[in-house]
C-alpha cells in the first residue's frame, strides 16, 4: 500500500486531498495519514498544506516495485520483481529464491548491501542511496561453458541503457561499462550446473549512480553518474530502462547465440584495436584484434602471435606508461 501511495502521489499533478487519496485507494483519511508518515520515516519529502492535501517534492530517487515496473517495457524480465531494504548480497537473496524455484526473469534490488560481492573476491562498496544493486536470474538451456556468454549480454545491456540516459558509455571487455576512462558498473555473474547443465545463472548487476564520491582510492578509476553530470539520476528509471534491454538482448542471444548481438557488442566494445595488459599467469602486452563468436577476446602480441582469451578468466589492463604488469592495477571494490 505504501508502494501504491507512493506512486500515486508521484505521478499525481500537484497537491491530493487526503480524501482523493483515500479513495483512489479504498482506505481512510487515518490510513492515509499513516501511510504518508511511513513514507516520511523512509525518507521521502511529502508536503501537507491544509486544504490543498498532499504532495511528493519532485526530482527524488525512489526505487519500488511499482516505480521501477513503470519504467520497464520488459514482460519477462523484473516480472517477479522483489526491492528489498537491506540484504546482504543481492545475488544470495536471488539465489536462494532460485534454489526455491523462482521463474526465470526474477530479479532482486537492495537499496543497501552489507556484503556486497565484487569478482576475484573483491568486495562491492554498497551504501545506502547511491548505487543499483540488482541481480536477475537466467534459466537457459546452455552448457555451463556457454555462460560467460551472458554476461557479456549483460554487459552490453548496461552500455545501451546508459546510452538511451544519454552517457558515453563503453564497455571494457568482458563486461565492466566504464564513462571515459573511469568504471561505472561492475556485473558479478555467478551459476549453479552440472557439468552439462545449467541450473540457473544470476547476474549481479553493480552501477554507481548517485555517489557523490569514492573513497581516494578509487577516486581515479571509479565514476558515478552523478560525478559526470552534477545531477541525480532515478534509480528506479535507470533499472527499468536495464531490464527492458537484457530482455531485448537475452532473446536474441537465446534465438541465435552470441553471434547474434556479436556486432552490437563489438560496436560498444573500446578493447577492440587498444593497446592492452592481459592479466593472465605470465602478464603480457598485446592489442584487442576482436571479440569473437563465442565471447572470447582475441589479441594480438606484438610478435603477431595471436590468442583467444575467454571470459572471466583474465583480466585486461590498458598500457600506461611505467607499465607495473598489473601490481597496481588490482585490490579495490568499484574497480
Ligand atoms: C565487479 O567486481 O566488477 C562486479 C561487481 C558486481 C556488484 C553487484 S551489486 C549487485 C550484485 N550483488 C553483489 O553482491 N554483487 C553484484
Amino acid at each position: 500500500m505504501k508502494e501504491t501511495l507512493l506512486l500515486l502521489l508521484k505521478e499525481a499533478d500537484g497537491f491530493l486531498s487526503g480524501a482523493e487519496i483515500g479513495r483512489q485507494l479504498g482506505i481512510s483519511r487515518t490510513a492515509v495519514w499513516k501511510y504518508i508518515r511511513a513514507l516520511r520515516q523512509d525518507g521521502y519529502q511529502v508536503e501537507a498544506v491544509t486544504n490543498k492535501g498532499y504532495h511528493l517534492v519532485q526530482g527524488q530517487d525512489i526505487l519500488t516495485a511499482e516505480s521501477v515496473h513503470a519504467a520497464s517495457r520488459a514482460a519477462v524480465m523484473g516480472k517477479q520483481l522483489v526491492v528489498l531494504d537491506t540484504v546482504d548480497s543481492t545475488n544470495n537473496v536471488l539465489r536462494q529464491l532460485a534454489e526455491e524455484g523462482a521463474e526465470e526473469g526474477t530479479t532482486v534490488i537492495a537499496l543497501k548491501q552489507e556484503a556486497g560481492r565484487g569478482r576475484r573476491g573483491r568486495t562491492w562498496v554498497s551504501e545506502k542511496g547511491a548505487g543499483l544493486f540488482l541481480s536477475v536470474l537466467f534459466r537457459p538451456s546452455i552448457l555451463p561453458m556457454e555462460t560467460s556468454a551472458l554476461t557479456l549480454m549483460c554487459g552490453l545491456s548496461v552500455a545501451k541503457t546508459l546510452r538511451q540516459m544519454g552517457f558515453d558509455a563503453w564497455i571494457k571487455w568482458p563486461n565492466d561499462v566504464k564513462i571515459g576512462e573511469k568504471k561505472v558498473c561492475g556485473i558479478l555473474t555467478e551459476m549453479s550446473a552440472e557439468m552439462e547443465r545449467v541450473h540457473y545463472v544470476i547476474a549481479g548487476i553493480g552501477v554507481n549512480v548517485n555517489h557523490r564520491q569514492f573513497p581516494e582510492e578509487l577516486q581515479d578509476i571509479a565514476t558515478s553518474l552523478y560525478l559526470e553530470t552534477g545531477q541525480t539520476w532515478e534509480k528506479a528509471v535507470l533499472a527499468g530502462h536495464l531490464l527492458g534491454w537484457i530482455e531485448t538482448y537475452y532473446q536474441a542471444y537465446l534465438s541465435g547465440g552470441f553471434t547474434a548481438i556479436q556486432e552490437e557488442y563489438s560496436k560498444l566494445c573500446e578493447t577492440i584495436g587498444q593497446e592492452l595488459m592481459v592479466l593472465s599467469k605470465t602478464p603480457f602486452f598485446a592489442k584487442g584484434v576482436e571479440v569473437c563468436a563465442d565471447g572470447a577476446l582475441l589479441v594480438e602480441k606484438d610478435d603477431g602471435t595471436r590468442e583467444k582469451m575467454v571470459s572471466g578468466e583474465v583480466s585486461i589492463r590498458r598500457k600506461v606508461l611505467g607499465a607495473d604488469n598489473g601490481k597496481n592495477s588490482v585490490g579495490s571494490s568499484q574497480l
